[in-house]
């Protein structure tokens, strides 16, 4: 069988009269670290939503490696790690509690739930606040024991909705540090991100949507050829012009009481 880690069929949601996602296919392959790129409101959370079955599409489906999520929930989620778009934590417990929690519920022996849960609680530099209250916590400390509760149960295909945004530079380095080293072991990473010098730095492939379509996808050297951009063309040169937004023709944006 030759499935991929992640596929999405002419998958589709509207609000209203608005298509956030349009019939977008995609497929990444086992062991691919993909970015997910594209400008606010382009469809990323929207598209992740779907793929992890949190938010049921329009039309269309998604599958994770093979199984599919509308059909088989069950089962796809099983080997689906998430960082959500919300961050709906617990508030009322601690981030021991929490990373002990979502462990006991994927079925996780109480030794492997604690020893997992201390390692991560110490990679996220949590260890210290580990038993205050969720509800106390900075929107960085969210994230990063929101990331702890996605990857304890050892998934093989991780979905990060802006893994790095409000992350010190520590806590940065840790994280990609840990996707790195899990993307190497073969688990599958697809991760959206604003940050697109990480994203040039880490991701094997990046994707690039914009109303809700594709506009440009391949690894950093295919966009290039595409974009017919130099060897020196970085990804923001790339993504500013996949998504018609370079500098030449560009009109010049100003507030009139500032003149
Ligand atoms: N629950 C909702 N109800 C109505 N419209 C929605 C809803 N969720 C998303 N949208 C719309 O869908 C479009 C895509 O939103 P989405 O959150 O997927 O964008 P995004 O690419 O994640 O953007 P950002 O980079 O700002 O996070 C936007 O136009 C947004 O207003
Ligand atoms: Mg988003």
């Amino acid at each position: 069988m030759n499935n991929f880690a992640v596929e999405t069929i002419n998958l589709t949601r509207r609000f209203d009269k608005k298509v956030a996602v349009d019939h977008l296919n995609l497929q990444v392959a086992e062991g691919e670290f993909y970015g997910f790129l594209g400008p606010n409101g382009a469809g990323k959370s929207t598209t992740i939503k779907m793929v992890v079955g949190l938010l049921r599409p329009t039309s269309g489906t998604a599958k994770i490696r093979g199984v599919d999520m509308w059909q088989s929930p069950l089962e796809a989620k099983q080997s689906i790690g998430v960082l959500p778009e919300g961050l709906n934590l617990y508030d009322r417990l601690t981030a021991r509690e929490f990373v002990r929690f979502v462990g006991t519920m994927y079925g996780l022996e109480r030794g492997t739930v604690q020893n997992r849960t201390e390692e991560l609680l110490e990679l996220m530099d949590l260890q210290g606040d580990a038993d205050k209250l969720i509800v106390d916590y900075s929107h960085g400390m969210r994230k990063k024991t929101a990331l702890a509760a996605a990857l304890i149960h050892g998934p093989r295909v991780i979905f990060l909705d802006e893994p790095f945004e409000g992350v010190d530079a520590i806590s940065g380095r840790a994280i990609r540090q840990v996707l790195q080293h899990l993307v190497d072991q073969g688990t599958t990473i697809f991760f959206s991100s604003h940050i697109l010098e990480v994203v040039e730095r880490l991701c094997t492939r990046v994707g690039v949507i914009a109303d809700g379509r594709m506009v440009a996808e391949g690894t950093i050297p295919e966009l290039r050829q595409r974009a017919a951009a130099g060897d020196t063309a970085t990804l923001e040169d790339l993504f500013l012009k996949a998504v018609g937004a370079s500098e030449e023709g560009a009109e010049e944006r100003k507030l009139s009481w500032l003149a």
